[in-house]
């Protein structure tokens, strides 16, 4: 194979309770990437569409991961990579994360898949530390495993794929602005009361529970932010009124994707996840502020193998 082209999907991490340790992927929206094998080695990048990033190879998420594997695994060719960004960077949908994942899982492909997924995960981590300063597992293991996933650990790194309830559905907004991963992780406190570490933990523990065994109730009880919602929101224009217009309408619950601005609710079925984009869009379409949105499915499979020749 020299010619591999791939679909790596959109993350949505924290999931309300679960602060840089749960996340997961989409399916509606995420990142085109070519990967075509060279005799040259080294990676270069030859086409960006779609954002408006970076062509030097040693500061792009993707090229970054690429390189690093190629240098690693001691390869005897190149990588020559385009990239079509199908969701802006700053989003809170795991932007960078998509193009770390992808670039690890396509070079992991060249290489004849040596690397295990929790590798390639380390390796895409690498690429959002090149991104944004750290070395964050969510998104980058929900794009790399699929479904649901769980950072049990990150030293030493270990990853827990989780079940995804059948009738699951994320509806989303992104306002038009960018929210720095940085600078959204700058207004966090340092540390919180035991009396919040325990809310905190036991909707984690609930939210996990009730993914396993399709208790859609639990799932809702147990989406709830204390400790890191409360701060971040101050950047997300009209936060509140997205989120009681989606739990207005009947979703299990609402939160920021990431670092935002996103704004993500869980539904359950296609019915109720349609009332709520609705109700969504009329709780911010007179606010001046741009926004897309869309319904998805959790995407169970992660990456997806468009083309290969
Ligand atoms: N868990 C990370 C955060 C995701 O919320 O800062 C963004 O990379």
């Amino acid at each position: 194979m020299d010619y591999l082209k791939i679909f790596s999907p959109a993350t949505v991490a924290n999931v309300s309770c679960g602060f840089d340790s749960l996340g997961f992927a989409v399916d509606a929206i995420g990142d085109e990437m070519t990967f075509t094998k060279t005799a040259k080695k080294g990676v270069k990048i030859s086409k960006i569409t779609g954002a408006d990033l970076t062509y030097n190879v040693d500061e792009n998420a993707a090229s970054a991961v690429v390189q690093k594997i190629l240098k690693e695994a001691n390869a005897n060719f190149g990588v020559e990579l385009t990239i079509h960004k199908g969701f802006s960077p700053g989003s809170g949908l795991g932007s960078s994360a998509a193009s770390a994942a992808g670039a690890a899982f396509g070079t992991n492909q060249f290489l004849g898949n040596i690397y295990s997924e929790l590798e390639l995960t380390k390796f895409a981590m690498f690429g959002e530390e090149v991104a944004c300063g750290s070395a964050i597992a969510d998104n980058v293991a929900a794009a790399i495993y699929g479904g649901f996933v769980l950072v049990r650990s990150y030293e030493p790194l270990e990853i827990v794929k989780l079940p995804v309830p059948e009738k699951l559905r994320v509806v989303a907004i992104h306002p038009q602005i960018e929210v720095k991963t940085k600078d959204a992780r700058a207004v966090l406190p340092m540390e919180i009361p035991l009396k919040d570490a325990v809310t905190q933990w036991a909707n984690v523990g609930g939210l996990i529970s009730g993914l396993y065994t399709d208790n859609y109730n639990l799932i809702s009880n147990s989406l709830v932010d204390i400790i890191v919602e409360p701060h971040r929101k101050k950047l997300i224009p009209f936060f509140d009124d997205v989120k009681q217009a989606a739990i207005n309408a009947g979703a299990l619950g609402a939160g920021i994707s990431g670092s935002g601005p996103t704004i993500f609710a869980l539904c359950k079925g296609n019915k109720i996840a349609k009332k709520v984009l609705k109700s969504i869009e009329e709780s911010y379409k007179n606010t001046e502020i741009d926004f897309t949105m869309f319904i998805s499915k959790v995407n169970s499979e992660g990456m997806k193998i468009i083309e290969s020749k």
